[in-house]
């Protein structure tokens, strides 16, 4: 699939407007985490060069189609123009008036930031009048918005049928990342994929067992495929309703030339908290009153030697319940034999998707990974497959 850049269009004196994920989390009334600001730098910072004026569309939250006071925009505008360092004016409204009394009002080489489109109910709905209000705020449209292309929402979907659209910066950074593991990778190629429930990684198993070579299993979800092997779990988090399910995944693996591992041994203990006392046992020897809480010290041993011989690596879910201490030994040590592996050069390593991110951040690995990607849900739905609609628009 192809798509127009930035760079194939003439921006010079036009209103761009660009979709961009401002869905940051907030702590007391703070940005508490600014990278999808950061990330969508690049984008304005060319459209500006380029002589265009950037109108922000974005949503934050899930507001319903109703206005909701707490998911405004505005209450984010200073952090963005600080990220930017451009002036940035808030419009109250997403469409109509508010646009175009920011645009008269904007200082040159400034940033329009639109107010929440989800405050209406046919961003969501992708109603056609309403994309139709939108597109009647600019010239271009840029979807810069990688981790909410999963949606055929109207600023997502909509607008790219309405105006000459292109994609941006992140979003292409984006896609070029996932294309390099998952495309035609280097190989051999490795997935690690973790997480609480095999339930809810199904279609993404089912398609990455056709494009990887070894897939590593951790997390709770694991543990069901112990079970499946008729090993006894103890009090382990496990589906057992997913054990057929489970098999059936093995068998599709074996019969398609990729390799599932699956820990060795296991830390496991008798209570779910931080410093709970714990003990390493081989992998089919939980004691019927313990949980398994990460995978062990062997296991990191075997996958490390894995990602020796890989040249690609893509990352979803930890190994183990990281949150807690000293439960995230297994996906720290694991994502730092990445991390060195790649800062070596020997590697291309993209991470990803929903607890992904937070788990490298807190092993300090994230920043020599090749790319770590903005998405949650958007990313998860590309490793399973499926098209994204916000991208398919574009093309
Ligand atoms: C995200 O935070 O994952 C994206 O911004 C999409 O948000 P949504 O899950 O509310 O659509
Ligand atoms: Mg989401």
């Amino acid at each position: 699939m192809s798509w127009k850049t930035l760079d194939d269009l003439d921006l010079a004196g036009k209103v761009v407007l660009t979709r961009v994920d401002l869905n940051v989390p907030m702590q007391d009334g703070a940005v508490s985490d600014a990278t999808r600001i950061e990330r969508i730098v690049p984008t304005v910072r060319d459209i500006l060069a380029a002589g265009g004026t950037p109108v922000l569309l974005a949503h934050f939250g899930r507001p319903k189609g109703k206005v909701v006071a707490d998911m405004s925009l505005e209450q984010i505008v200073s952090t963005v123009e600080e990220h930017l360092g451009v002036p940035v004016r808030f419009a109250s409204d997403c469409i109509g008036a508010p646009v175009k009394d920011a645009l008269a009002d904007l200082p040159d080489g400034g940033v329009v930031l639109a107010e929440n489109t989800r405050f209406h109910p046919g961003e969501e709905q992708n109603d056609a009048d309403f994309a139709k209000a939108l597109a009647e705020g600019g010239d271009i449209y840029c979807n810069d918005a990688f981790s909410a292309a999963h949606r055929a929402h109207a600023s997502t979907e909509g607008l790219a049928r309405l105006l000459p659209s292109c994609a941006g910066r992140l979003m292409a950074e984006e896609l070029g990342a996932l294309q390099a593991v998952l495309g035609d990778p280097p190989r051999p190629v490795v997935a690690v994929v973790g997480g609480a429930k095999v339930s809810t990684k199904l279609d993404l198993l089912g398609n990455l067992i056709d494009r990887m070579d070894h897939i590593v299993i951790g997390g709770g979800m694991a543990n069901t495929f112990l079970a499946a092997q008729g090993i006894d779990v103890g009090k382990s988090l496990c589906e057992h309703d997913m054990t057929d399910t489970a098999r059936a995944i093995m068998d599709k693996a074996n019969g398609s030339g990729c390799t599932l591992h699956l820990p060795v041994d296991v830390v496991v203990a008798r209570e779910f908290k931080a410093g709970a006392e714990s003990e390493t046992v081989a992998a089919n020897a939980c004691p019927e009153d313990a949980m398994i809480l990460d995978a062990g010290p062997e296991t990191v041993r075997a996958v490390a030697e894995l990602f020796g011989q890989a040249k690609a690596v893509v990352w979803n879910g930890p190994l183990g319940a990281f949150e807690i201490e000293p439960f995230h030994a297994a996906t720290k040590a694991a994502a730092l034999t990445v991390a060195e592996l790649t800062r070596e050069g020997r590697l291309v390593s993209v991470a990803g998707g929903g607890d992904t991110v937070a788990a490298l951040n807190i092993s300090g690995a994230a920043d020599h990974f090749t790319y770590v990607s903005s998405a949650g849900g958007a990313f998860l739905e590309w490793l399973e497959g499926k098209t994204l609609p916000g991208v398919a628009a574009l093309g």
